[in-house]
């Protein structure tokens, strides 16, 4: 009674106050902790931009080394892991293994979870449960890479690697992921560092779907590492994290540039989606997708210019002189491009979501500290329905049914 369905979708309802990330979608702005994301690709690594946005300033050097440290150490997962990694079938799709993975490693760590404890352990402030906090987080950010090279590498029947020590947190991912017995491997340092910046634009974006859905699990104070696997399963969809998958496939099927407009009236017809393009907030084009048109001319320097690269080019000259689009505001978001630099350094597409995963750790982990510890203490997130379903009706055997 007196309820109504008002903002299918969200459109306009903010469930929470927060100081993480600023986005304005007219202007094209994005900040996070104040700081322009512009800045923060040209001139911080990830794990200082991690830190940032879980602690809310950038680290002295001291703050930071020991945040690499604590990170770092934290990126071997135990051995008992490997037999969850084992018993998926050979071609399931790598976010339903990493979803999984988050999971099942919380179930490693009782002091994570608060059910096990009786007692609530992250809303409060103090040495202690601030510690415990850290160490989850810790954990969360460390593992990310290695369970995802782990999904990576057991799909294609190799035994899984030791993260090494000494390297950056993007080197050390390159290294699990291409390491073939070779133990002076190292990683290409243009492809590390355009991965890591790569990663700075994944980092945050506001309340998302998956930051929404991680808040909403955690708001029952579940564990972190199952609150992260929701968030990890709302990335998956394809008008999220697999929106960059869909863009090669859609590149794909057009074949060529002399197909682009023949699927552009299809897209206006409504019969295909522009992949890649679009956004709830922007309405002018995501500033990240400049940052990732420079990084692709860097990494194909490196590797060879990508073949669906003037299909892309194509599709993107057509679009953006096209009325439909221009009455929709809608422009290349951070996906339209970023899976064609993931599949010029080799990852098959199906990894492409797990590549926007493995840095959105750190968003979702914002978030949740951020909720955990605000005025007042966390509610349960418990939105109200309109029922509109029968009235009251009596159970008829099945024998007298029609
Ligand atoms: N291709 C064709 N038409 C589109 C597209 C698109 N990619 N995106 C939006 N539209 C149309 C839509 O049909 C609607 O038209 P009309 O008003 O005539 O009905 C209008 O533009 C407004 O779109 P909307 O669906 O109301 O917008 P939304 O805010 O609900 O959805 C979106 C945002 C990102 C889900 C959507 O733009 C989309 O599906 N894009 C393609 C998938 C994609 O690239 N997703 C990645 C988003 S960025 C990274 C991330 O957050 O994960």
């Amino acid at each position: 009674r007196g309820l109504r369905v008002s903002d299918k979708g969200f459109l306009n309802t903010a469930v929470i106050s927060s100081s993480i990330t600023y986005i304005d979608g007219d202007a094209g702005v994005l900040r996070y902790r104040g700081y322009p994301i512009e800045q923060l690709a040209q001139n911080s690594s990830f794990l200082e931009v991690a830190y940032l946005l879980i602690y809310g300033d950038l680290p002295t050097r001291k703050n930071l080394e020991t945040f690499e440290h604590e990170v770092m150490h934290h990126t071997i997962v135990h051995s008992d892991a490997e037999t969850l990694f084992r018993s998926f079938r050979y071609n399931a799709h790598p976010m339903s293994i990493l979803s999984s993975a988050f999971s099942a490693i919380g179930s490693f760590y009782e002091e994570a979870n608060p059910s096990l404890q009786g007692q609530n352990l992250y809303t409060k402030t103090d040495p202690k449960s601030l510690a415990n906090m850290d160490k989850q987080i810790y954990r969360l950010i460390g593992k990310a890479i290695t369970l995802a090279a782990m999904a990576y590498r057991v799909r294609q029947g190799r035994s899984f690697v030791t993260p090494p020590l000494g390297m950056s947190y993007t080197g050390s991912f390159l290294y699990q992921l291409d390491r073939a017995g070779e133990e002076r491997y190292k990683p290409s340092p243009v492809l590390e560092r355009a991965l890591d910046v790569l990663f700075i634009l994944h980092a945050d974006h506001e309340l998302n779907a998956s930051s929404t859905t991680v808040l909403q699990t955690g708001s029952s104070l579940v564990d972190p590492y199952s609150a992260v696997a929701a968030g990890c399963a709302s990335l998956y969809g394809p008008l999220h994290g697999g929106a960059n998958e869909a863009v090669i496939r859609m590149l794909i099927a057009i074949g060529s540039p002399a197909n682009v407009p023949a699927y552009i009236e299809a897209v206006k017809r409504r019969e295909k989606v522009l992949s890649g393009f679009g956004h709830r907030i922007y309405k002018t084009s995501d500033p990240r997708s400049f940052i990732i048109r420079n990084i692709a001319d860097e990494v194909f320097a490196v590797t060879g210019k990508d073949e669906l690269l003037d299909t892309a080019m194509a599709l993107h000259a057509v679009a953006m002189k096209d009325e439909y689009f221009i009455s929709r505001k809608l422009a290349p978001n951070v996906d339209f491009w970023s899976g064609l630099i993931y599949r010029a350094m080799g990852f098959p597409m199906d990894f492409f979501p797990v590549l926007f995963a493995v840095p959105r750790v750190v968003g979702w982990l914002a978030h949740w500290r951020q909720m955990m510890h605000q005025q007042g203490g966390v509610k349960i997130w418990r939105p109200r329905q309109l029922y509109v379903g029968p009235g009251k009706r009596d159970y008829l055997p099945i024998y007298k049914r029609l």
